[in-house]
């Protein structure tokens, strides 16, 4: 959703940085939201606070500021906007201000009583010029502000002015504000919605997530459900909305570089993080084992006692990380013979769902953000059952809310469109059920050991099909650039697959896609099928051995019977593909529970080229964000 940063350096040098960090933080942001901008500043002596914001990308605001220079301050607000509240244009665009201009803020989130607060407003004689929920927050935070410097003899305290406004308003928010005059601070409040301070020398940041300020420190604070904050050049003061200092608030060193969210000479986002795929699926491995082998999973913080007792999971995501949950399905069950129910995060809890203290609920998520997934792991917790996240984000809400967690050590993920953030959570989820079945003594110990050494194996495997089988799926969008939709197809773990290949090219290529259980193909799909309509396949490995190779095959047989241009993904040498299919993205041999690790990455480049064929920005999707803060 919305992506936000804020800055306050020191006080006696009103200077150009706090634009600079606010700018630097929007442009790391901007994966959050990107349908317009802003920025606010504050310095003694203003009499009002400066607001620069424009429609569009964050370039349309930089260009604007390279032409109308802004003046120097101590203090900043910016804003990258998803808009929820009223279209993206100028006016909508954040920050909004109080009535005198002399306090701005701005928000991620839905204020849910918004309608009721701007009628009371209005009554007032409170006038409004956009659409939003925000405006109606500035205009209130405003009125309180003038309030608490009637209650103070003439002192401002926007500190309190803003748990007052966080305690009134209803919904999900973050909040940040400044007020031109206290030119030394930013406060901020949130509910709901992210909010991380970054400690400075002499200067601190706020920020939606940590890449708002990595590039200035790598020291973070978390700020909890409830709590607001005042951050200055020297001091961070964090307290509950009733004004309770919070004594000890929980710091960390974030654990990669500002180098590691750069593009660092790829074309896109997308691109670099595809090509960080093997990685992501060594480093997620890294550190998980003692001296002898076994899996140890010491961040998990439940114990071994509780780990035994378990006798069903339920794996609640959203998008591509609920297909990573599908995919652990399949594994899980196999390994640890006990029910894996995947759900997505938003129906969860709106089935009453059958939660005990002996289930294990997971929650997989690459932002540790998503609103649907946070509210799901609330409903588990609140029927008794444990949580474990599997999120790739330090310190976020998801993670921080759980019993347990283990994160998958993918590294930022910047594009939209998940791709390395896939593998990793495969990856950790295999983990976790091999663990699983070394607790319960559900495997012999070799056959862990085994299935290890394959996984292990996996970053080479993915690394091949990087390095051999480009060429083949550039040529393969090239062939199919205009075709109006694909049909993608998989059994077992390869139905989920299917179901991420045709997220993929949904969410970057705009094309039409649906994607199905091979089976079902016969019940209603078929019926789609026409000349040259383009059908992925996902064929299983172990041919002769897998049962459902051959079931695969005559589903590429049934629809190249009706003129399908069938492209499939396959064992490296699979005669039966080679025959009927019209091209093949190769895989080379490896277990059936490993290959999703593998076919997903082709899935991924082919997406990614129809996006770049057709002209898209693919880590910029129209309509979509990365994190979906709000429900
Ligand atoms: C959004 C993104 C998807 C992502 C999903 C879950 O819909 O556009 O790419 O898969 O959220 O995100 P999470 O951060 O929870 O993994």
């Amino acid at each position: 959703m919305c992506g936000i940063v804020g800055y306050a350096g020191n006080i006696d040098t009103a200077c150009g940085k706090p634009l600079e960090v606010c700018l630097q933080g929007l442009n790391r942001l901007e994966y959050r939201g990107y349908d317009s901008a802003g920025v606010a500043l504050s310095a003694p002596g203003m009499d009002q606070v400066v607001v620069r914001k424009k429609a569009g990308r964050l370039k349309n605001l930089i260009d604007d500021i390279e032409r109308r220079p802004l003046p120097d301050a101590t203090v900043a607000i910016g804003h990258t906007r998803w808009a929820t509240n009223g279209e993206p244009s100028d006016v909508n665009a954040h920050p909004h201000t109080s009535r005198d201009g002399k306090v701005a803020i701005i928000h991620n989130g839905i204020i849910e009583n918004a309608s009721q607060l701007r009628l009371d407003l209005q009554a007032e004689g409170y006038r409004f010029a956009s659409a939003t929920d925000t405006e109606v927050a500035a205009k209130l935070l405003g009125k309180i502000v003038d309030k608490v410097i009637a209650e103070n003899g003439g002192k401002p305290d926007l500190f309190e002015a803003m748990r007052r406004m966080a305690r009134m308003l209803e919904g999900a928010f973050t909040i940040l504000a400044t007020d031109c005059r206290q030119p030394d601070i930013v406060v901020g409040a949130r509910h709901d919605s992210p909010l991380v301070v970054g400690l400075g020398d002499g200067e601190n940041f706020l920020g939606s997530d940590v890449a708002a300020f990595v590039a200035y420190t790598k020291r973070a604070m978390e700020i909890d459900q409830d709590q607001a904050v005042c951050v200055s050049a020297d001091t961070v003061t964090v307290t509950d909305f009733d004004g309770n200092v919070i004594a000890n608030p929980k710091t960390y060193t974030v654990d990669w570089d500002a180098s590691a969210a750069e593009k660092g000479g790829w074309d896109s986002f997308m691109d670099k993080e595809i090509h960080e795929d093997p990685a992501a699926v060594q480093r997620t491995l890294l550190g998980r084992f003692d001296a002898n082998g076994d899996i140890m999973l010491d961040e998990v913080r439940i114990d071994e006692h509780d780990f035994k007792a378990i006798d069903k999971i339920i794996v609640v995501a959203c998008g591509t990380a609920s297909y990573a949950g599908q995919v652990a399905k399949y594994a899980i069950e196999h390994w640890v013979r006990i029910p894996v129910e995947i759900e997505l995060a938003h129906e969860f809890r709106y089935r009453d769902p059958i939660l005990t203290p002996r289930t294990l609920v997971v929650a997989i998520s690459q932002s540790g953000e998503t609103m649907d997934t946070l509210m799901a792991l609330r409903h588990a917790r609140e029927q008794g059952s444990k949580v474990l996240a599997i999120c790739n984000t330090q310190g976020a809400s998801i993670p921080r809310e759980s019993d347990a967690v283990l994160y998958t050590h993918a590294g930022p993920e910047v594009a939209v469109a998940s791709t390395k953030a896939f593998v990793a959570q495969i990856t950790a989820a295999y983990l976790l059920g091999l663990y699983l079945a070394q607790v319960k003594g559900a495997m012999f110990r070799d056959e862990i050991h085994q299935v290890l050494d394959s996984l292990k194996d996996m970053p080479r495997k993915i690394q091949w099909v990087l390095d051999t089988q480009a060429s083949t799926i550039q040529s393969a969008a090239e062939h199919t650039v205009n075709a109006n939709s694909f049909l993608f197809l998989g059994r077992h773990v390869g139905y989920p697959v299917a179901l991420e290949g045709a997220l993929k090219l949904k969410e970057i290529a705009y094309t039409f896609t649906e994607g199905f259980a091979a089976g079902e193909l016969k019940h209603g799909p078929i019926a789609l099928v026409d000349e040259g309509e383009p059908v992925v396949f996902i064929v299983p490995p172990e041919r002769g051995r897998n049962v459902l190779h051959a079931k695969v095959i005559s589903g590429i047989e049934e629809v190249k019977a009706r003129g399908a241009t069938i492209i499939a993904v396959a064992e490296q040498g699979d005669p039966d593909v080679e025959r009927y299919a019209d091209v093949v993205f190769w895989r080379p041999q490896c277990p059936t529970l490993m290959s999703p690790l593998v076919d997903v990455v082709p899935l991924q480049l082919f997406a990614m080229d129809m996006a770049k064929l057709k002209g898209y920005d693919v880590d910029k999707p129209r309509n979509l964000a990365k994190s979906v803060t709000v429900e």
